[in-house]
């Protein structure tokens, strides 16, 4: 008999036809299914009855959430472990249970719809048939690297000897997760099925599988496979490739993707009992690790950001279902085309001439096109997606609107002559948004008939990949402006953080410093190839100068322009970057800037960059202090910033840091790493600058104050 309630943490059962049971996850009180403790006792109480009951001949197990299978191991749970020893014992607990399951006397398969990861497939795998629906919410994969650990319930063992070694690395290593039908192609599911038929078709092999039907796998990937993954010296080729790319890729900052291959690599070299014992030996390491505990807390900051609106009582979000975008260059491009992509509304691009706005809507579409090609949408869905883009060079098609966003050149009047523009071609319930960089919000909306439908969405180039969305509401702006800009965002895919309405809002406020000093280094003779070296070491993706050369010179010089306006000699350019634009020299887009570029790569430093400044790389400033005088600037300016209350909340800025220009995440965000280093050590070191280099590192109060109390950002 299924177990009565009152003893049922989450899994129930019942009979079906005399002969199958169908098992069904529910976790009570939670919106996702996840593994802890009492789950595991839950699990091996049901088998236990499963087994003994003569009835039963095979398992057909389904999740009870609408559309989550098992989102993985309980995070909460491993976060609490404080030594290597307990956390052993969780992973060594969850490969046994798994071990019962892939062990179990009675087949069982398993009919995934939903996000099917971490632990959730580490279950799948260990059951006997899969089954998932071709929805697109069902994705499956392995992102513990994600957190800092890796597969510890038999992941790192059972993937490879499923898919071969070299696919499963390709997933474990990078922590990724794939949608239903890439995990049908490389072999992880069984059948892919519409979610009508998920049920039927699961209990119909559970019931095969009874009968003593085995399916035959055959591992896709032909010669090649066999030859790379069928043989261990095939395999020696993989592993060693595979760890180069992982140093190349992590520089070492991020130990998780190694210990991932050692377990993986250990386990198909001395068997699966030798694999599971060592993957959890790596597992327990991983999960006390001070990254582990840095990338976890990303992934709650993450998550409560999902749900919060940046106000409080914030009220319900507008609906939006067609999108004016005003300028066709590369921003509002990217803004079209994501929106189209992400959130299927209907766009309408505008810009000054028509072969402006023919080549926006090129580079928009450009966004669908790939997203065909790397098969994330089907052909029939790309044709629907590429009906909804338009453009022209007058506000036809803009009445119908409800949100505007306006990604014109960054200058003031530019932008409230477009703002005057669309007030007067689209209704009154319309929400205006600028992609201003720096101009304040209350500034643009001085010129406005109604400022309380002015905001600010300060979106991260390029929009289809920069995960960042600042919102910024002026002092006028309504809360239901708020909301809809943050959902409408949050529909675009971005993680959308609230922030203040004053000049360079919160990026390029403590990007701005960081970015002068790296042109002060530059003009004391620092070379730039060691620069950007230096902040990849450090664990940035792209050291600060390819970062000018990415965003654009001219783009860089306003944005110091505007923060030297409003923030006085602290925020003072340094002078190379008036000659860069001078000269031409733009950055990428030019295909001239710091570096060469040939055929749209970046190729060799542009040696007559240092004619243009005037000074040649003399070797005359240490590495350590290059790093510190970057890094302390802009923690320097994020304290003072947090202390104007430019962000609501630490967590906010750490998040916006990471995702708006890759704050290495291994470093938990400015915030977190200047509680790491502490105030008083800061400030002591900034002092020592200032008195060196001037007063632009003077300590912040904001610093000063914690220095003095011991205080640190999170409590
Ligand atoms: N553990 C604990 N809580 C989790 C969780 C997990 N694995 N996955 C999701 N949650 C929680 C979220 O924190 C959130 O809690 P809240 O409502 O109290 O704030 C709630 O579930 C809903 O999550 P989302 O708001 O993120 O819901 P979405 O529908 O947007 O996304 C999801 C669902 C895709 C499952 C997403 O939550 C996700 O990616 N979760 C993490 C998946 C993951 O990393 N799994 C691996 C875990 S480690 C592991 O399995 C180790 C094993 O190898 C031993």
């Amino acid at each position: 008999m299924p177990p009565g309630p009152a003893v049922r943490a989450a899994l129930t059962w019942e009979l079906a036809d005399g002969a199958v049971a169908v098992v069904t996850f529910d976790l009570q009180n939670e919106s996702v299914n996840k593994i802890s403790r009492t789950v595991k006792d839950d699990v091996l109480a049901t088998l236990a009855a499963l087994e003994g009951d003569r009835a039963v001949q095979a398992v057909a197990f389904f999740s009870g959430k609408r559309d989550n299978f098992i989102a993985g191991a309980d995070i909460e749970e491993f976060v609490r472990l404080t030594t290597a020893a307990e956390a052993e014992r969780l992973s060594a607990d969850g490969q046994e249970l798994l071990e019962r399951v892939a062990r179990f006397p009675k087949p069982i398969a398993v009919g995934i719809h939903g996000a099917c990861l971490g632990g959730g497939l580490e279950f799948a795998l260990a059951c006997h048939y899969r089954v998932a629906s071709d929805h697109a919410k069902t994705q499956l994969g392995l992102p513990e690297v994600q957190l800092g650990i890796l597969p510890g319930a038999g992941g790192c063992q059972r993937l490879p000897r499923l898919i071969g070694a070299r696919a499963a690395l390709d997933i474990i290593l990078a922590g990724k997760v794939e949608p239903a039908q890439k995990a049908f192609r490389v072999g992880i599911v069984d059948e892919l099925v519409h979610p009508a038929i998920l049920r039927d078709v699961t209990l119909d092999a559970a019931r095969r599988l009874a009968g003593g039907w085995r399916p035959r796998r055959k591992r896709p990937g032909g010669v090649v496979a066999w030859l790379l993954d069928g043989n261990p010296l095939g395999r020696r080729v993989v592993f060693r490739a595979a760890r180069k790319q992982v140093l190349r890729q992590t520089r070492g900052h991020y130990p998780a993707p190694l210990a991932a291959l050692e377990a993986v690599e250990h386990g198909l070299r001395h068997g699966i009992r030798a694999g599971l014992k060592r993957e959890a030996q790596l597992f327990a390491q991983l999960a006390v690790s001070d990254v582990s505990r840095k990338l976890v807390q990303i992934f709650f900051a993450t998550t409560a950001l999902k749900k919060d609106f940046g106000i409080p009582n914030p009220p319900a979000p507008g609906e939006v279902r067609r999108l004016g975008v005003v300028g066709a260059g590369f921003m509002g491009s990217g803004i079209a085309g994501t929106a189209i992509a992400q959130a299927g509304v209907d766009v309408r691009m505008k810009d000054a001439d028509l072969p402006r706005v023919a080549k926006g809507l090129a580079a928009a579409r450009e966004i669908l096109d790939d997203r065909l090609k790397r098969r994330r949408i089907t052909k029939y869905e790309h044709a629907r997606l590429v009906a909804l883009l338009s453009g022209g060079a007058d506000y036809a098609g803009f009445g119908g609107a409800e949100l505007v966003i306006e990604a014109v050149f960054e200058d003031l009047a530019v932008k409230q002559q477009v703002l005057r523009e669309v007030e007067e071609t689209t209704r009154p319930g319309l929400v205006f948004a600028s992609n201003t960089s720096t101009i304040p919000i209350h500034r643009i909306a001085e010129v406005a008939a109604r400022p309380e439908r002015v905001i600010g969405m300060h979106f991260f180039s390029p929009v289809a990949r920069m995960p960042l969305l600042e919102v910024i509401p002026s002092a006028r702006t309504s809360p239901g402006v708020v909301s809809t800009a943050v959902a409408f965002g949050r529909r675009m895919g971005k993680t959308a953080i609230v922030v203040k309405d004053s000049p360079g809002f919160w990026i390029n406020r403590i990007l701005t410093p960081y970015m002068n000093e790296a042109g002060y280094l530059l003009a004391e003779g620092v070379a730039i190839e060691e620069l950007d070296g230096l902040m990849a070491e450090w664990g940035f993706p792209v050291g600060p100068i390819t970062l000018l050369d990415e965003v654009g010179m001219d783009v860089a010089e306003k944005v110091a322009g505007v923060m030297h306006a409003a923030f006085g000699e602290r925020l003072a350019p340094a002078p190379a970057f008036a000659a860069m634009v001078k000269s031409g020299r733009l950055g990428r887009k030019a295909g001239k800037g710091f570096y060469k570029y040939a055929g749209g790569k970046k190729a060799a430093v542009d040696a007559g960059v240092y004619d243009l400044i005037g000074v040649h790389p003399n070797g005359g400033t240490r590495p350590a202090e290059i790093i510190q005088r970057l890094v302390l600037m802009m923690l320097n300016e994020a304290a003072r910033a947090v202390a104007e209350g430019i962000v609501r909340t630490p967590r906010d800025g750490d998040i916006g840091a990471i995702f708006g220009f890759g704050f290495p995440p291994f470093r938990g965000g400015p915030l977190r790493h200047a509680d790491d280093l502490g105030a008083a050590r800061i400030v002591g070191e900034l002092e020592r600058l200032a008195e060196r280099y001037g007063p632009r590192f003077a300590p912040s109060e904001a610093l000063r104050d914690r220095a003095a109390d011991g205080g640190k950002f999170y409590p």
